[in-house]
């Protein structure tokens, strides 16, 4: 501008302005026709079926653990047995010494104990709530009590600090040997979903006399020996037994005149034997690749 001459600039100055409004003009049209091909493309792309039913939630399952766990308390629920729980945090009394194990009996040492303070602990098994059920309601029972239970193990495939278990009782006039082997025999039958063969074992447990390991027959190998079986034919499965008259008798129950037998069952053992999971550490790893197939 600054070199034409002053007569020019008015006439060039307008022209220019002329010639960047209408520039400008075209742009915004082209951007505005960008703009409405781009939302015409993204409205075909994105379109939804209102008609198409919702989704909806994703449904969750109940743990391999709860399964089973509520099929024991059905079936015992059939038979008669109240279902009863206690608190993880235990006495000492109650998770010991109503159960005839003393403070210097050496049995104290089977169970690697998570200790609180004041006589207080995790409880080693679900046994303390036979003490509750004998205290509570006295003679005759029949209970189960199913429930979490923690032990100071260390960690592998097979060891949990944390674990489920089942406690069952029976405290009548006359029980033998015989009621105990039929209600294992039902309760593993009816959890396996075919009969079980079981055979017992001697087992010491201060609360029961006499005190049995039951066994039932592998049947991933059907007893002729494999490695989940350890080539033995058979999986120990609980502890059982005749209730120990001291034990009645601590808990108020005459046992001239009163008996009964008790289990104890690991739930977590059994889950692992039906659904064939070869590490306990994923049933508490609340990994969804794992529970989603339960
Ligand atoms: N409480 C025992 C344990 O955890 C199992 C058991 C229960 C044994 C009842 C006998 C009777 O090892």
């Amino acid at each position: 501008m600054g070199q034409l001459a002053p007569q020019e600039r008015a006439h060039v100055g307008k022209l220019l302005n002329a010639v960047k409004t209408e520039l400008e003009a075209a742009l915004h049209a082209r951007k505005a026709r960008f703009d409405e091909q781009a939302l015409a493309a993204r409205l075909d792309a994105e379109w939804v079926d209102l008609t198409l039913p919702a989704p909806g939630q994703p449904t969750g399952s109940l743990h391999p653990i709860t399964q089973i766990q509520t099929e024991i308390e059905d079936l015992f629920i059939s038979m008669g047995f109240a279902v009863l729980g206690g608190p993880e945090v235990e006495t000492e009394y109650n998770n010991f010494d109503a159960l005839n194990i003393p403070a210097d009996h050496p049995a104290r040492d089977m169970q690697d104990t998570f200790w609180l303070a004041d006589h207080n602990l995790l409880r080693t098994h679900t046994s303390p709530v036979q003490v509750r059920g004998m205290q509570r309601f006295g003679p005759p029972l029949r209970m189960i009590a199913p429930g979490r239970v923690f032990r100071n193990e260390a960690v592998d495939a097979s060891h949990e600090h944390t674990f489920y278990q089942v406690e069952g009782m029976i405290v009548d006039r006359v029980v033998s040997v015989a009621h105990l082997i039929y209600f294992m025999k039902t309760m593993l039958s009816h959890i396996m979903g075919r009969d079980v063969t079981v055979r017992l074992r001697p087992g010491f447990f201060p609360f029961v006399e006499p005190g049995f390991e039951l066994d039932i027959q592998c049947f991933i190998c059907g007893g002729a020996g494999c490695p989940v079986c350890k080539q033995s034919g058979w999986v120990e499965q609980l502890g059982c037994g005749l209730v120990h008259p001291n034990v009645l008798r601590m808990s108020g129950i005459d046992p001239e005149e009163w008996n009964g037998f008790a289990f104890g069952l690991g739930l977590t053992r059994l889950a692992m034997m039906r659904y064939s999971i070869d590490d306990i550490r994923l049933l508490q790893s609340g990994d969804l690749r794992f529970l989603n197939q339960f």
